[in-house]
């Protein structure tokens, strides 16, 4: 049954969709479909609309460092990325188009760097989230997903054919129907929390106490999971450091997934 404070919540939300554009409602709109996508296709020509407006986004030096690796057979997104819904757009940082139009033109090239590498993913993520609000608008939805990354990059260099240097994958986009909309929409910390106006002011308890307390209203639902109170948890972020985030090892000696990529990155180039 629906109560007052319901019926209110409800109303306010109503009367502030009410005073925002269609871009501002598409981008409210937004949340994640985790993997549980129908087998509905995405149409030819809405997969060329989002990819026409994910590479339209702001990219620096005019270089667009990625690459788009398309991928619509769902078995192959399964075994690379752990999801699988009608397209998946995987996001690579990559340098070999400009390194092969500089020797194709008799010049020197080489951006295979720290600098190179953050510039590169900064040019990926933006295309891949305006792919998300472009595929909104058709009335698509989709998971953001670093799945690859638990996966092992031979496999993944392998089965996508990557070059080995100048090449990194970052980031894929699942694209497609949801199967049944999720149970309910996740909230984000409030503004006052994320943002300094003018300077930089570190969090005094007060505000340590109201993001902790943000995480736990069950209303807002920002966490991974809800039940953190019958794991044994007083609050939300207690379960997030100890079950979520594991023990911090106890050296910075680099080991296990941390291993990988330092070796993939500097198989890469990025990391000398
Ligand atoms: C870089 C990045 C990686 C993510 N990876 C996964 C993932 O592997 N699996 C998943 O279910 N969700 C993934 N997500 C989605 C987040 O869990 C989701 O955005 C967050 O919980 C907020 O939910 P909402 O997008 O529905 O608002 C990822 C999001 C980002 C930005």
């Amino acid at each position: 049954m629906i109560n007052e404070k319901s019926k209110t919540k409800v109303k306010e939300k109503t009367r502030k969709n009410a005073n925002i554009n269609a871009t501002l409602k598409i981008i409210n709109s937004l949340r994640s479909i985790h993997g549980n996508f129908s087998p509905k296709d995405i149409s030819e020509s809405h997969l060329l609309q989002i990819i026409d407006a994910s590479i339209k986004t702001a990219n620096s030096s005019a270089r667009q460092c990625y690459s788009i690796i398309v991928i619509d057979d769902r078995e192959q997104m399964q075994e690379l990325i752990g999801y699988q819904g009608s397209r998946a757009l995987i996001y690579c940082v990559d340098f070999n188009r400009l390194r092969a139009l500089a020797k194709h033109l008799g010049h020197e090239f080489s951006n295979e760097d720290i600098i190179g590498f953050i510039t590169g993913t900064m040019d990926a993520m933006l295309a891949a989230q305006t792919a998300v609000i472009a595929a909104k608008s058709l009335g698509i939805d989709s998971l953001i997903t670093n799945g690859m990354h638990r996966t092992n990059f031979t496999k993944v260099y392998e089965l996508l054919h990557l070059p080995e240097t100048s090449c990194f994958p970052l980031i894929t986009i699942v694209l497609g129907y949801p199967k049944a909309e999720p149970p309910h929409k996740k909230g984000r910390l409030s503004r006052e929390f994320v943002v300094h106006f003018g300077k930089y002011t570190p969090p005094d308890t007060t505000t340590l106490e109201g993001i902790v307390a943000e995480y736990d209203d069950n209303q807002k639902r920002i966490g991974l999971i809800d039940n953190w109170e019958q794991e044994g948890f007083r609050h939300y972020l207690d379960w997030f450091y100890v079950k979520w985030m594991g023990n911090p090892p106890a050296t910075k000696v680099p080991e296990g997934k941390i291993l990988e990529f330092q070796e993939q990155l500097k198989k890469s180039g990025f990391w000398w």
